[in-house]
């Protein structure tokens, strides 16, 4: 089978990772369509784009003429049959199996034998859906860190099905976009998340014990490790919601308490305190500075 070269790259879902994945594709030279369920979230996710993007014109590391012509090789759409012609689908939706593999499905329907299929799931293993495709071998893990045009880590994951020649493909075309990829095997967490997780839940779980204030145990993992954040202040940077779905699917892989989402998580993932996104997280984002939100503790 051909293995015709990556130009056009499709992007399904254009949210906070969908969008930073576009951003770096289209920087990097690549064609590239979003897919969202709606207009209005791929054209508020470009406006978006647009804006860094005049932020790095305006601080000279973009000229002006590359910044258009990023811009113009990025489109958006609705249907998913307009990412027929892409080289490489990237999906970036929620951390839903059965959401992901119904999109691969429709797009295994769609897509020639050659186009690679790449999940940025943080806590799904690929196999699952490789298994749901008639392309197993061209399905592979391709996991971004957030803000996406920023961190310069990619895992490259290799299901069992995947070949060599997929995870070499995908392994190259994460360094054209400038990134520094590493190879994980296909476990929920990957690397990064398997190390990272327990920690952000050890921070929920010692601001519930009432060990410190949010303000102090971020303050102890930013002066006292040189982290660039606090753990409560990356998990509203992450998104809560987002947190806690990965929690759940990684207990549930390894049924292990330290992937067990604290009470606290939870109930802010019900109340709608989804971190930055929403407004409110461990911090409230409605004054000009971030304040610790009262969580009644
Ligand atoms: N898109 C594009 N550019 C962005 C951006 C975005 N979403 N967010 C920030 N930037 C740019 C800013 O414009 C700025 O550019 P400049 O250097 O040209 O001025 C630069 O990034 C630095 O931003 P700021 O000056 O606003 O802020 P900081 O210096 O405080 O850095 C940060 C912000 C890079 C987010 C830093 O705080 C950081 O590294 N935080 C940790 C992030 C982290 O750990 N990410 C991993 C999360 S885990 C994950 O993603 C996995 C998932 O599966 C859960």
């Amino acid at each position: 089978m051909s293995e015709k070269k990556i130009e056009k790259v499709g992007v399904l879902g254009a949210g906070l990772m969908g969008s930073g994945i576009v951003h770096v594709c289209a920087q990097a030279g690549y064609q590239v369509v979003a897919r969202e369920v709606e207009e209005r979230y791929w054209k508020k996710a470009f406006d978006r784009i647009g804006g860094f993007m005049q932020k790095s014109v305006e601080k000279e590391k973009m000229t002006a003429a590359d910044r258009d012509a990023a811009i113009s090789r990025m489109s958006g759409t609705t249907d998913l049959a307009d990412l027929a012609g892409c080289d490489i689908v990237i999906e970036a939706v929620v951390e839903d199996i059965e959401v992901k593999n119904e999109m691969f499905g429709e797009l295994d329907e769609l897509c020639p034998p050659h186009t690679i299929f790449a999940s940025n799931t943080s806590s799904l293993t690929i196999v699952e859906m490789a298994a749901a495709t008639s392309r197993p071998d061209r399905v592979v893990g391709l996991h971004f860190f957030n803000p996406v045009p920023i961190m310069k880590l990619v895992e490259v994951v290799k299901a069992v099905t995947t070949s060599q020649a997929t995870f070499e493909r995908v392994w190259a075309f994460a360094e054209s976009l400038g990134k520094i990829p590493i190879a994980a095997k296909d476990n929920s967490g990957f690397v990064v998340n398997l190390l990272l997780v327990p920690y952000l839940l050890g921070a929920v779980r010692a601001l519930e014990s009432g060990l410190a204030t949010t303000e102090d145990i971020d303050k102890g993992m930013v002066h006292g490790c040189a982290h660039p954040m606090g753990p409560l202040t990356l998990l509203d940077f992450v998104g809560i919601d987002t947190t806690y779905r990965i929690a759940e699917i990684m207990f549930d892989e390894y049924k292990r308490p330290e992937y067990a989402a604290p009470p606290l998580l939870r109930k802010m993932h019900l109340a709608g305190y989804h971190g930055r996104k929403s407004g409110k997280g461990f911090y409230d984002y409605s004054g000009t500075e971030p304040k610790p939100s009262d969580l009644n503790i």
